[in-house]
């Protein structure tokens, strides 16, 4: 039996959520946004209407096809108007105990059938699918930062999810137009376990003095022909965040090749967080980002 998806709740309405549930509308599903904040719905809602208009003035969406998204999109404001949702991603905070919060409560809401899916970016999918009353429908659902730009989503099977499961996920990000891998629940899964140790190496690179920010960033764009350097993108991704992936990979494999940089974690110790905070391997407080190395 195939498992047809047509509702979507989303739980969660930052920036992940938000994209998300963008780009279900978008590909003419109807949508449940929640959040535990009401506010932080309102402007998740005016944060999709913007990037829907930005898209419609660059050409690339009609305006019809803009509005009938953006009304596709319902609040929910508990988990209870998410009980009649085919498929609900939970993209709230990185945070183990808030998302096994999140399930327990959530589960007897759901359509008994319902897949249920998480966008954690590090978190074991068979830890968080035993928070939840149906670990053979529970799936990683991830994609990447930003959602309407990015075109893969890695999906990540937990040690119960069912084929059925699987394939329902696999159809459903067909349907968005995006394209799917499929990886086992090991740390980091597939993007994260390759990219963050090489951004690691770029910070060990600049910590042993063997290059500056700007040499290693130039060396890797022109000869590697990585659309950004990898302190850069470092920065653009948020260095707490990659800390904490190096952490999650350094604990869950046990091995010292990945142990954090200490200068990275100088850099999140002193709250120089990369772009978000202003200043990381660049300062950005200025016209032009200014290596700070
Ligand atoms: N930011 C990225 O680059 C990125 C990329 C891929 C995956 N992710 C993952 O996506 C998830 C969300 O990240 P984000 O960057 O959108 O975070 P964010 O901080 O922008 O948004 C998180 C939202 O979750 C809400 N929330 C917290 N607890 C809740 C609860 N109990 N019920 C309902 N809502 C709750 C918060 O109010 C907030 O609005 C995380 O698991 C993160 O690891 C993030």
């Amino acid at each position: 039996m195939t498992i047809d998806i047509n509702r979507v709740g989303i739980i969660g309405a930052g920036q992940m959520g938000s994209g998300i549930a963008q780009v279900c509308a978008a590909a003419g599903l109807d949508v449940r946004l929640n959040d535990r904040e009401a506010d932080r719905i309102e402007a998740g809602l005016g944060a999709i209407e913007a990037s829907l208009a930005k898209l419609v003035t660059k050409g690339s969406l009609e305006e019809a096809a803009s509005r009938s998204a953006r009304e596709r999109i319902q609040p929910a404001r508990s988990f209870a108007d998410l009980g009649d949702c085919d498929l609900v991603i939970e993209a709230a905070t990185e945070n183990e105990a808030v998302k096994r919060e999140i399930f327990s409560t959530l589960c007897a809401s759901l359509k008994p059938d319902a897949v249920l899916a998480t966008n954690t970016s590090s978190i074991s999918i068979t830890r968080l699918a035993a928070a939840t009353d149906r670990p053979e429908r529970f799936i990683g659902i991830h994609f990447m930062n930003p959602v309407p730009v990015m075109q893969l989503v890695e999906l990540i099977r937990g040690i119960a999810t069912e084929d059925q499961t699987y394939e329902a996920a696999k159809a459903f990000i067909g349907k968005l137009g995006k394209t799917s891998t499929m990886s086992e629940d090991f740390p980091a899964f597939i993007v994260n376990r390759i990219l963050l140790p090489m951004i690691n190496e770029a910070i060990y690179t600049l910590y042993e003095g063997v290059g500056s920010v700007e040499s290693i960033d130039t060396a890797m764009r022109l000869g590697a022909n990585h659309p950004m350097g990898p302190l850069q993108l470092a920065d653009f991704i948020g260095l707490d965040t990659c800390l904490s992936v190096m952490q999650v990979l350094y604990d869950g494999l046990a091995d010292s090749k990945y142990r954090p940089c200490p200068l990275l974690v100088k850099y999140v110790e002193a709250g120089w967080l990369g772009r978000k905070t202003k200043r990381g391997f660049y300062d950005y407080r200025g016209p032009t980002p200014v290596p700070t190395r």
